[in-house]
């Protein structure tokens, strides 16, 4: 199959030229001449390529480059900036705006197709690494005791049941609960990896720290010891965990609490899914869209964020689903029923629900959640993510 490049120009002549270039080397060409036109046919037709104009009428190429890489669906497409433009100030905006090449006009048809063929060879290696990259989801609270953790671990055992071996991370620091939740006792290891500096922390390192429940099920936790959460690590410590943690596990999830500041900020970036949770109270409610609102303004791009609401309690004061749906301005993925006794006596046996009462309907609800959610990675990976 040839690869499909999507031109962007207002000017026709330029379109055609640039068109029939690179017809003759064989690849798919595609046109568009505003950065409206360009956005959406990048989204619908998922070109290979992008060679993208910087001048145009209706939105700059800059902006079109912002708008692509600020969108799940396109932002890994390659872009190379095209224009007459040869300052090296409009170089460097280029690049911060986040294209992968730049080209001055005119150019040389064999400079052209040379570049072409570079770009989609590296991003077809890096499409090939990606593939084997794990996958990461982030669980957030719309405030405290929402049930963020109970999601999170239910989430990760609901994987390890359908014989995925997933790791679960708490990044609660002095407050982590997940440990106390599961019975195991050694629960310094994420204060003791993210103490170290970007470049000790490696897979062999993480594994060492590691807390194994006798299901089996891989955890990294946090402890509950009110002075850990002094801990000032550099974000380069966690990032680099994150990335590990990806060549460890094919899903990793993170119980990231409800707190914000910028480092969670950061780390709820590096989240190909965040799972928002809310209980249906109004304060919660409120909360949660604030929440929402950070989280889909500091990820790249919309609709990766789920919503999921857990019942802690039967109150006829709950706001209904629909209610719900209206204030956060987005679909629930999934209401979780209220299981007192339940929730209960699994703490305290040290099991995550779904293990310690498998046919339970909360423990049903999470096992469907978690099934939604992969599917929904799925889709977003074209597939090319294989059981
Ligand atoms: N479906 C449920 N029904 C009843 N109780 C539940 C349910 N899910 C969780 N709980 C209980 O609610 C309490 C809070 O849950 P959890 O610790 O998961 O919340 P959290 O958002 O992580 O809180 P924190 O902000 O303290 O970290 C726990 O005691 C838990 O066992
Ligand atoms: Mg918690």
């Amino acid at each position: 199959m040839s690869e499909k490049i999507l031109i962007v120009d207002d000017d026709i002549d330029s379109l055609k030229l640039i068109g029939l270039m690179l017809q003759r080397h064989g690849y798919e060409i595609m046109a568009a001449n505003a950065g409206n036109q360009a956005l959406s046919k990048a989204a619908s037709d998922r070109p290979d390529l992008i060679i993208l104009d910087v001048m145009m009428p209706d939105m700059d190429g800059y902006e079109v480059c912002r708008r692509l890489r600020a969108n799940t669906e396109t932002r890994g497409i390659p872009i190379i900036m095209f224009t007459a433009k040869t300052l090296v100030d409009d170089k460097v905006a280029g690049f911060e705006a986040g294209a992968d090449d730049y080209l001055t006009k005119p150019t040389h048809p064999a400079e052209l197709a040379s570049r072409v063929k570079a770009i989609l060879a590296r991003s077809a290696t890096q499409r090939r690494r990606d593939t084997r990259k794990g996958i990461t989801i982030g669980v957030v609270g719309a405030k405290g005791g929402v049930g963020a953790t109970t999601i999170a671990l239910n989430m990760a055992a609901s994987m390890f049941l359908t014989a995925d071996n997933p790791i679960v991370a708490d990044f609660r620091l002095g407050a982590g609960s997940m440990g106390l939740s599961l019975g195991l006792e050694r629960s310094l290891g994420m204060a003791t990896i993210l103490g170290k500096p970007a470049n000790e922390i490696r897979p062999n390192i993480i594994e060492r720290e590691l807390a194994v429940h006798p299901s089996g099920l891989r955890s990294l936790l946090s402890s509950p010891r009110p002075r850990e959460a002094q801990l000032k690590y550099p974000i380069e410590s966690a990032l680099t965990l994150i990335a590990a943690l990806r060549t460890m596990a094919r899903y990793t999830i993170f119980d990231l609490g409800s707190r914000f500041d910028d480092s969670m900020s950061r780390i709820q970036r590096e989240m190909d899914q965040l799972i928002l949770v809310v209980e249906p109270f109004d304060v919660s409610l409120k909360m949660g869209r604030e929440m929402m609102q950070e989280l889909e303004a500091g990820s790249l791009g919309s609709g990766r964020t789920h919503i999921v609401v857990v019942n802690r309690t039967q109150s006829n004061a709950q706001t209904s689903w629909n209610e719900v749906e209206y204030i956060l301005g987005q679909e629930l993925r999934a209401i979780i029923s209220a299981a007192p006794e339940l929730a209960y006596q699994a703490a305290k046996a040290g099991t995550p629900i779904v293990m310690y009462q498998p046919g339970a309907i909360v423990s049903n609800q999470i096992v469907k959640l978690t099934e939604d959610v992969n599917t929904r990675i799925r889709s977003l990976a074209g597939g090319e993510l294989t059981t």
